[in-house]
Parts: C-alpha cells; sequence; structure tokens
C-alpha cells in the first residue's frame, strides 16, 4: 500500500503556475456540425447512492424529528444541491449491498435495524421521496445473489402496483397510495464477485428467471429498462455468456443494457492519497480514464458480435476514482476527499462515454454522497460541493445534446515518466439548437489555447464557465468551500475560429452564441 501523506509527499504538492504563457502552440480543433454523431443520453450523468458509509445516513436521511433542516426526514440542503445537476437516475440499494437487501425490513412502521450501521430507517418509500425530491428516475438493483424472484417480484408489486394488490395496499397503509415508476431494473451487482460468485453461465440462467418473472404492475409505466451484470473490467466472459443469451433470447425474457464497472485507482488494491499528492500521482490516476476508452471498445466489440444494432447498451454504473480512505476514517465507509484531479478525472470519463454514445447510454458516478469519488460531502449540519459536483454542474448542457464530431491532435503530456494526452474535447447541439464545447487541459504545468474551426455553426461569441486550481491537489473544505470552482469565461469567434487559452489541469465549458 502506497500512501502519500508523508510530510515530504505535502511538501511536493505541485503549485500550478496558472498565468504562465502557453508553453506550446494552440491546438487546432476541427468542429463539423453538419456530421452530427449519437445522442448522448442523459442516463450517462447517473448517479449512486449505496447503504455504506455515509452515503445515506448523514448524507441523505437525517430523519425527521433531526435540527437539520429536513423535508420528511430528507436534508434539504442536498437536495437544493442535487436539483441543479438534472440527475436523470439514481441507482439504489447498492452495489454489494444489494445482493443482501432485505426490503421488507425496510418499509412500514416497524423498521427492522442490522445493527447500529443500518437502522432501516431509509427504505423504499424513503428512497422514492428521495427521487422524488431531487427529481430524478429510480434505477432498482435488486437482490439476486441471497434472495428470490418471488421475493424480487413482491418488492415491484409493493412499489408498483395499485392498491387494488395487496402489496399496493400495503403501500399505500404506509401512507403512499400512488404506485411509484421504477425506471430500470438491476438484475443483480457484480455477481461474478460479491453478487455470488457465481460463473457467467449459472449467473445466465438466474437472470433469465428474474427477468421473466420481475414485471410492473404500474400500467402507466409498463416497461422498465433491465440491466444485466456484465464485465468485472477487461474480463469477457460474462459479456460473451450474457450477449450470447440475449442473441437466442425467446419472447419470456429480455434485457436493454449491460452493466460494467471501472473505477480509476491507480492499481489494484485502491492506494492513492486523495489529498496532499504530487504531479507524478495527479498523471497516474488520469492513465484510467484515458484507459476506459479501449476497455469499452472492446467490450462493445464483444456485443457487437451478437447485437450489431447496439439495441443493449453498455451501462457503466460504477465508476470513478476510488482511493485510499481519509486518514482516521473507518476504512469501510469508502470516505475520500475529491480534488482538481477528480474534476479532471470526471471530464475525461464523460468525453470518453459521450464520444460512445452509440453504445453506452447509461453510467453511474459512484458514488453520490460521502463515498468515493462524491459530489457532495456533508458532516452534520454542514455540507460542501466538490469539484466533481461542479464538473457534472456544468455537462448539463450535454444531457440528451447530439454528439458533434471534433477533429484534433491531442499531443502529449509527460512528467515523471508518466504520459498522458495533452488536452481533451468533446462538442453537442442541445435540444434547443445550441452548441455546447467542453475542453480539458490535462497538463499540469502549462495554459492550453485551443483554436477551434467552426465549420456549419454561425457564432460572434462563446461563454461559459472554467473550472481550475491552485493546485492539482486542491479541494473544497467545510471552511474553504469554494477553493475550486467555477468562473465565469467567455471568448469571441473571429473568421470562424473560437480561440481560448485555458489554465493547466482546468475543465471549461462553453455554449456558442
Ligand atoms: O461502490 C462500492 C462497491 O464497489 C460496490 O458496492 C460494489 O458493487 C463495487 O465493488
Amino acid at each position: 500500500m502506497r500512501l502519500l501523506t508523508s510530510a515530504a509527499a505535502i511538501a511536493a504538492a505541485l503549485t500550478l503556475p496558472v498565468a504562465a504563457h502557453a508553453a506550446d502552440a494552440p491546438v487546432q480543433v476541427t468542429l463539423d456540425a453538419s456530421k452530427p454523431g449519437a445522442v448522448i443520453d442523459r442516463h450517462v450523468f447517473g448517479q449512486f447512492a449505496e447503504h455504506l458509509g455515509s452515503g445515506i445516513y448523514g448524507g441523505i436521511w437525517v430523519g425527521k424529528e433531526s435540527a437539520i433542516p429536513n423535508t420528511r426526514g430528507i436534508r434539504n440542503d442536498v437536495v437544493g444541491a442535487l436539483k441543479a445537476l438534472k440527475v436523470p437516475n439514481v441507482r439504489w440499494p447498492g452495489g454489494c449491498f444489494a445482493d443482501q437487501y432485505n426490503w421488507r425490513r425496510g418499509v412500514g412502521p416497524e423498521r427492522k435495524p442490522i445493527g447500529a450501521g443500518e437502522p432501516n430507517t431509509f427504505g423504499t418509500d424513503e428512497f422514492m421521496d428521495f427521487a422524488q425530491q431531487i427529481g430524478t428516475e429510480a434505477y432498482i438493483s435488486v437482490n439476486l445473489g441471497s434472495s428470490t424472484a418471488q421475493d424480487a417480484s413482491e418488492w415491484l408489486e409493493y412499489m408498483t402496483a395499485s392498491t387494488d394488490h395487496a402489496l399496493g395496499a400495503e403501500r399505500a397503509k404506509n401512507g403512499h397510495p400512488e404506485p411509484y415508476k421504477v425506471a430500470i431494473l438491476g438484475l443483480g451487482n457484480e455477481s461474478w464477485d460479491c453478487g455470488g460468485a457465481m460463473s457467467a453461465d449459472f449467473y445466465v440462467n438466474e437472470m433469465k428467471r428474474f427477468s421473466h418473472f420481475l414485471h410492473s404492475y404500474n400500467p402507466a409505466q409498463p416497461t422498465m429498462k433491465r440491466v444485466a451484470v456484465g464485465p468485472s473490467g477487461g474480463a469477457e466472459n460474462y459479456t460473451e455468456e450474457v450477449m450470447k443469451a440475449w442473441k437466442g433470447r425467446s419472447w419470456s425474457w429480455d434485457i436493454d443494457a449491460l452493466s460494467l464497472h471501472f473505477y480509476a485507482t491507480g492499481g489494484w488494491p485502491p492506494h492513492m492519497a486523495d489529498t496532499g499528492f504530487d504531479e507524478k500521482d495527479y498523471a497516474v490516476l488520469l492513465k484510467d480514464p484515458t484507459a476506459m476508452d479501449a476497455l469499452i471498445k472492446a467490450q462493445s466489440a464483444i456485443m457487437d458480435k451478437y447485437d450489431p444494432e447496439k439495441k443493449v447498451a453498455l451501462a457503466v454504473d460504477e465508476w470513478g476514482a476510488w482511493l485510499a480512505p481519509t486518514p482516521g476514517s473507518n476504512p469501510g465507509a469508502l470516505a475520500q476527499q475529491n480534488s482538481q484531479r477528480d474534476a479532471v478525472l470526471t471530464a475525461l470519463s464523460l468525453n470518453v462515454f459521450a464520444r460512445h454514445a452509440d453504445r453506452v447510454r447509461m453510467a453511474n458516478i459512484a458514488q453520490m454522497i460521502n463515498v468515493l469519488q462524491a459530489m457532495i460531502l456533508t458532516d452534520k449540519d454542514k455540507m460542501v460541493l466538490t469539484p466533481t459536483y461542479h464538473v457534472f454542474h456544468m455537462y448539463v448542457p450535454f444531457q440528451d445534446a447530439t454528439l458533434i464530431p471534433l477533429t484534433f491532435d491531442a499531443g502529449t503530456y509527460t512528467t515523471n515518466g508518466v504520459t498522458l494526452p495533452r488536452v481533451d474535447a468533446v462538442a453537442a447541439r442541445d435540444k434547443a439548437g445550441k452548441v455546447w464545447i467542453a475542453v480539458t487541459n490535462i497538463d499540469a504545468k502549462s495554459p492550453t489555447t485551443f483554436s477551434v474551426s467552426l465549420a456549419g455553426v454561425k457564432a460572434a461569441k462563446a461563454s461559459g464557465q472554467t473550472l481550475s486550481a491552485p493546485k492539482v491537489s486542491s479541494i473544497n473544505t467545510f471552511d474553504a468551500p469554494n477553493t475550486v470552482a467555477p468562473k465565469a469565461l467567455s471568448a469571441k469567434v473571429a473568421g470562424g475560429k473560437l480561440t481560448i487559452t485555458v489554465a493547466p489541469a482546468s475543465v471549461t465549458v462553453l455554449g456558442l452564441e
């Protein structure tokens, strides 16, 4: 295990020369709006909230009697912040937790705790209330690992049936007469490991039964997108077996997506420090999101053999940085700070998903609050927005926008023997017709000038926001919440070219006007 929390490592943390001049020639980018690509599904900006650490208890749920301002037990500050992200879906209750979840212990007046850490006071009705408060869709991961299809089917009856069904009536008795909408259904989680250590062919048989017997009882919302368990990183057996079975499917079952989990760790097990790291560890971690492109290509190629029309989506429903736990925290809580490095990692990952928009139609960052690469950190009544939150906010215009392919030479940025592309960029046209461009300067030392030739777009200027920081390791804390915060930025378009200079290790999103 390699922890960079020593005084020497902290002293080595890099101060970025934000005011320096661009060291290299401008990056020439060509944007051709006459050649639109696929739609970037808004579900690519999904989130993941698991019963783990203080992701739910403390992060979302404080209880109705709490002095922390709340609505029916759910913190108002967190809801307000999440609403601004237009979160398309939240995956719940896990993760590994889902495959041991007993939904019955979390409904009704008599909650049955599983020790102090899981009082079950936040159950199905509270999750659905949370989803409605932030304006998102429910992605429910059912327990395929340690429970039965009958039990999961009854959970769906509780959530989606009208009151003339026994479990719909039970929901009404618990104060919720209207059926809920379950938009997405996860058929197990990591069934090759924590979800039951199943061989791929065994999982396929289980998944087919669950797919067949689980349905929505809500006539107003008859279909749910079904997500089957897919590969662990680069492994191929689950992808092969699930897709082969899907190709030969009968009327009785179907899936809409195959799940892929991929964490940026810089090497397993997670060991990289969340704060006080240096430029080398900035670059080492950013190797992983750039490697995700190759991973998606490889998995898509297998899917293409069985599904050349790309009917089955690849759902990257766990992704993000997984670092060493914050020193002094409970290692099982998976608490970690969030720095400008996470902001750059977020932009690079979202860009990869956007470029694979034809196949990657869903993704869920792990996780929403207080766990792993979080949007939000809380401590009792305090809340702080992370650099990752800001990038998700800046990328909202890309939800359901149509990709506009860009051509550019990304160049290289080498530090301490680690080589990465120097820059990245994506563009898209939103539903109102406005064109957006996102540029990332990966280079941690030098500003970069982008010169974007705009073919097929009439624009006089571009305006938006840029996110940079004093150091790659800069973080937001409860005492200093705005160390990493977006700043307004605009640039003129002259002679059909947008020219903009951005800071080292920065993320910028601009709309053309
Ligand atoms: O996100 C934390 C854990 O990582 C999830 O519970 C599991 O699915 C994955 O291994």
